[in-house]
């Protein structure tokens, strides 16, 4: 998979893409990351990106031509095309799955108080990663590239995305433990030191039912 960032920071990805399985997935050829400066696009004297709203009201605006023409150099048949913004349609784990099946993701990365709505008409969708406003796009940029890049075949153990939680089952994962056994006067439950591999999973299934229950009841609705 191919993914283009566009961004005025491009300064703010070094780090996140340069470790752990990130890294190897880029060093193994199974994602290209590419970071676009839009503000090398810009047509004008002074390199502007941006400029006050029509109608008054506070802060400066994304103007179109500098993404405009950084997107028409970018994209092609196959390209899908994601603006980061508040107001897009929150971002989960079914929609990482969709576009991890996808050939070439362009993510453009909003700024300042927002973007020209024109904009939206070269986008092919508007995501958001919560009901909170971020200073910009690029930290939501990092969370796509993370969560959809582990998805990639080849990228991580297949079987450690199918017990995530937030999978069709829609149940948080159960909780696990490693050595020692007891930790601070705190013990590992017995059944799972029990080696019976159909009562382990008997109580990872309700472990996952009671926590999903106390934490997130919304998502047994989608059961
Ligand atoms: N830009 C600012 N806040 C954001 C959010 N919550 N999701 C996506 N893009 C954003």
């Amino acid at each position: 998979m191919k993914i283009d960032i566009l961004t005025l920071f491009p300064n703010m990805f070094s780090g996140a893409f340069d470790e752990s399985i990130i890294k190897r997935a880029i060093e193994d050829k199974k994602v290209e990351i590419n970071l676009h400066n839009f503000r090398d696009y810009s047509l004008d004297s002074h390199n502007k990106v941006d400029d006050t709203p029509y109608g008054g009201g506070a802060g400066m605006v994304l103007t179109c031509q500098p993404i405009f023409d950084c997107v028409k150099e970018l994209k092609t048949e196959d390209s899908k095309v994601i603006l980061l913004t508040p107001s897009g349609k929150v971002y989960n784990q079914k929609t990482a799955y969709d576009l991890s099946n996808e050939k070439h993701l362009i993510i453009i990365c909003g700024h300042y108080e927002g973007f020209d709505e024109r904009i939206t008409s070269i986008c092919d969708l508007e995501l958001s990663i919560g009901d909170y406003v971020l200073t910009g796009g690029e930290i939501p940029a990092m969370v796509l590239v993370d969560s959809i890049t582990r998805l990639i075949p080849g990228v991580i153990n297949e079987r450690s995305h199918l017990e995530d939680s937030f999978n069709e089952n829609y149940l948080l994962d159960y909780p696990t433990y490693t050595k020692p056994r007891v930790y601070e006067g705190m013990e590992v439950p017995e059944v799972l030191i029990s080696g019976d591999h159909k009562k382990i999973d008997e109580w990872r299934y309700n472990e996952s039912l009671k926590r999903t229950k106390d934490r997130r009841p919304d998502l047994l609705d989608k059961r």
